[in-house]
């Protein structure tokens, strides 16, 4: 009894402790739905307002054959669903197919001819480059031939370290060829942070690029590559070779040279396998295919693993049901290829279905807001893929649409919640009137789209996500875990009340990471077998209105989302530690006009060290060195002391309060030194 009620206490401790989006998160009230212009109502695949009930729970888990059946199988599974060793769900099993196959060799027949990507270039008067599934299929197979001539064979990782150019989606390719599993980082993270990546994966081989140009700056990336492979040998971890790409093929650009034995540059390996065919391998369903590390709660980031067979079944058919691709389509997906997103409507899902993909190198911004325009009108852009952080910009900067001449008939919004005033921005100026605007709420775990409408059915709901995605069986669940009804208007815990086939399979090396983040809290018997006991949690607050449609307030957890990226608090707190003089640290998420959320930091420092804008700086930078730049804090405060609990908590809660500045704390009571707060409201906002 005393245990457990001290248990209680220290969880209230705990909760008063941290601080999470979905607290600061603006309300908006309730708002309009809109019907899908008539256009698009007869020419989606789904124009059957009951395909929905193709997926009802009646059905489940036979219903994903649909999706299962856009694929080709070496061998045709035996299990659609194995549940006996939860929450490790095994879809299709039995069943062996190639990503890559899928992907690419599958097409040539009728489509070899067709592009599959069009790579536009940020600068401006660069050539586009057109790579056709013929092409696609013949660099696939010599990079692969070249993966294989380094002995690397299935089972084995290799971390890609690059930025959005097609050599990236090739070297994907390459890898699921062979049923290598590929690690790829995304190239704005800094070097120590890729190298976390490639040690946590074990890879030998790390493949990068000289360059790249980004917002009218060459990046020189290769320096990076370096100091990840140098920062994983100073922690007992060697990579063995560094291929690399060259961003122009005729010459490489980078300070940092190729060094001898363990780099080789991309050009003279192809030239030794110009031509080579490999032979794809046929993977059972329940391999991996890919990591994708993301921020949890904890300062490591979790390798989400993502199966061959359910992740390819599941991003091919959201994309063809949901997301409306038609093999006609020009696909633009501004997400880097780098991120979840890219990974699944970038390169498997589009490509799984022979559609065309727009990749661009660069900034939307750059050289001008009006770039995006330029390129949809000039490649025929009919499907716009991004997020509310780069509407909310381009809307800010006073980007035109309306000069242009481009049709779109879908736009998605990804990432975070979008505001209505933005999102009207989005259908009016944007689509014209004359687009659905697909508001998908998911994750990286959830390997594709949890919730989102039905564009030629059902109708869009501004601000909102919308229902469960085809299959998906959402539920919002209060602290105790009961199920608060739709129309309630209360939020709560969004769950998800069935398994799907996109799933990650587990965290790399952690498999129980995967049982306590995301089944512990809600699961109703853990000796249980029947997957209705176990509801996987998605760490965000939502409520759900009478129709089913969910809105999304945010994390619920140690998580920001700055800009659509993802970012654990605690991994900015232990960078900030790292500068000499710095005795505590603690982040809140600030609201944003642009980003949404920004990362405000807080810190207070060692006896004997006096506060200075030169520790704010160095604190600033060590944040942005050990991560990457999206994790740099938009004020570093340097405070007398924190406002801590009794028991040595900060009450980051207090903190968010002051940043957002807000003077609604609540209960001080259980602070050592009420008197604190007023003190930091007064160095963050002034006195008075
Ligand atoms: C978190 C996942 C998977 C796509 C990119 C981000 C937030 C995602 C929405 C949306 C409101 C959203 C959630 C989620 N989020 N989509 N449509 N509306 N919030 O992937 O880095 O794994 O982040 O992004 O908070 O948990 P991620």
């Amino acid at each position: 009894m005393a245990g457990g009620k001290a248990k209680e206490i220290e969880k209230e401790i705990e909760k008063e402790a941290r601080i999470s989006e979905a607290e600061v998160a603006v309300h908006w009230g309730e708002e309009e739905y809109i019907e899908p212009p008539e256009e698009i109502k007869r020419q989606a695949y789904v124009t059957d307002p009951t395909f929905r009930e193709k997926f009802k729970e009646e059905n489940f888990p036979e219903c994903f054959h649909i999706y299962a059946d856009l694929l080709d199988w070496d061998r045709y599974w035996h299990t659609t669903l194995d549940t006996s060793n939860p929450p490790f769900w095994k879809w299709f099993v039995g069943g062996k197919l190639n990503a890559c196959y899928n992907c690419v060799d599958r097409h040539l027949k009728k489509y070899g001819n067709k592009a599959a990507i069009i790579w536009v270039p940020e600068p401006e008067d660069e050539p586009k480059r057109v790579l056709t599934y013929y092409d696609l299929y013949y660099q696939v197979n010599v990079v692969a031939s070249v993966l294989q001539s380094l002995g690397l064979k299935a089972g084995d990782t290799v971390t890609l370290y690059m930025p959005m150019v097609p050599e990236l989606p090739i070297t994907m390719l390459a890898c699921a060829r062979l049923g290598i599993i590929h690690s790829q980082v995304f190239s704005g993270f800094s070097g120590p942070a890729c190298a976390e990546r490639i040690i946590d994966a074990e890879s030998k081989v790390l493949i990068t690029i000289d360059g790249y140009w980004r917002n009218g700056k060459w990046i020189d990336h290769k320096k990076n590559a370096d100091i990840a492979v140098n920062v994983a040998a100073e922690r007992g971890h060697k990579v063995e070779k560094v291929l690399i790409w060259q961003r122009y093929r005729d010459r490489y650009n980078s300070e940092s040279k190729p060094i001898e034995g363990r780099d080789f540059l991309m050009k003279d390996l192809l030239k030794e396998h110009r031509g080579k065919k490999v032979p794809y391998v046929p993977m059972p369903a329940e391999a991996p295919l890919f990591i994708m590390y993301t921020s949890g709660s904890t300062g490591k980031p979790k390798g989400c693993v993502h199966s061959i067979g359910g992740y390819l079944a599941y991003v091919a058919g959201t994309c063809k049901y949901i997301h409306d691709i038609h093999p006609e389509d020009i696909h633009w997906c501004m997400a880097d290829i780098g991120w979840i997103t890219g990974h699944s409507y970038i390169v498997y899902g589009p490509l799984a279905l022979g559609a065309t993909v727009l990749i661009y190198e660069g900034v939307p911004t750059y050289p001008d807001p009006d770039r995006p325009w330029r390129i949809a009108e000039r490649y025929g852009v009919t499907i716009l893929h991004t997020a509310p952080t780069a509407i909310r910009l381009l809307k800010k900067l006073g980007s035109d649409p309306s000069k242009y001449d481009y049709k779109f008939r879908i736009l998605v919004t990804v990432g975070e919640p979008i505001e209505p005033e933005v999102w009207r921005w989005y259908y009016t100026a944007v689509g014209k009137k004359q687009a659905v605007v697909l508001d998908t709420w998911w994750q990286t775990e959830t390997g594709g789209w949890l919730c989102a409408h039905l564009p030629g059915v059902e109708p869009m709901k501004l601000g909102s996500t919308g229902p469960g995605a085809l299959g998906i069986y959402p539920v919002i669940y209060d602290e105790n875990g009961n199920e608060i009804p739709p129309g309630s208007g209360k939020a709560g815990y969004i769950c998800i009340k069935n398994p799907w086939p996109g799933r990650m399979l587990t965290i790399w090396k952690n498999p129980e990471r995967m049982i306590k983040g995301y089944y512990e809290k809600f699961c109703k018997n853990k000796e249980s077998k029947d997957w209705r006991d176990w509801p996987y949690i998605a760490g965000d607050a939502a409520t759900c209105d009478k129709r089913g449609y969910f809105r999304i307030l945010g994390r619920m957890d140690d998580i920001i989302n700055v800009a659509g990226h993802r970012l654990g608090t605690k991994e900015i707190e232990s960078a900030a530690l790292t500068v000499e003089g710095v005795a505590e640290a603690a982040v809140v998420p600030k609201i944003d006009e642009l980003k949404g959320h920004v990362p405000d930091l807080y810190i207070s420092l060692k006896d004997g060290y006096e506060p200075s804008p030169e520790i704010a700086e160095k604190v600033k930078m060590a944040v942005r060195n050990i991560i990457g730049p999206i994790a740099t804090p938009a004020h570093v405060y340097i405070v007398p002391d924190m406002p801590k609990t009794r028991s040595g908590k900060i009450m980051r809660r207090v903190l968010a309060c002051i940043s957002n500045g807000r003077k609604d704390f609540g209960d001080l009571t259980t602070l050592i030194d009420p008197s604190i707060v007023e003190k930091i409201w007064e160095i963050v906002h002034g006195e008075g």
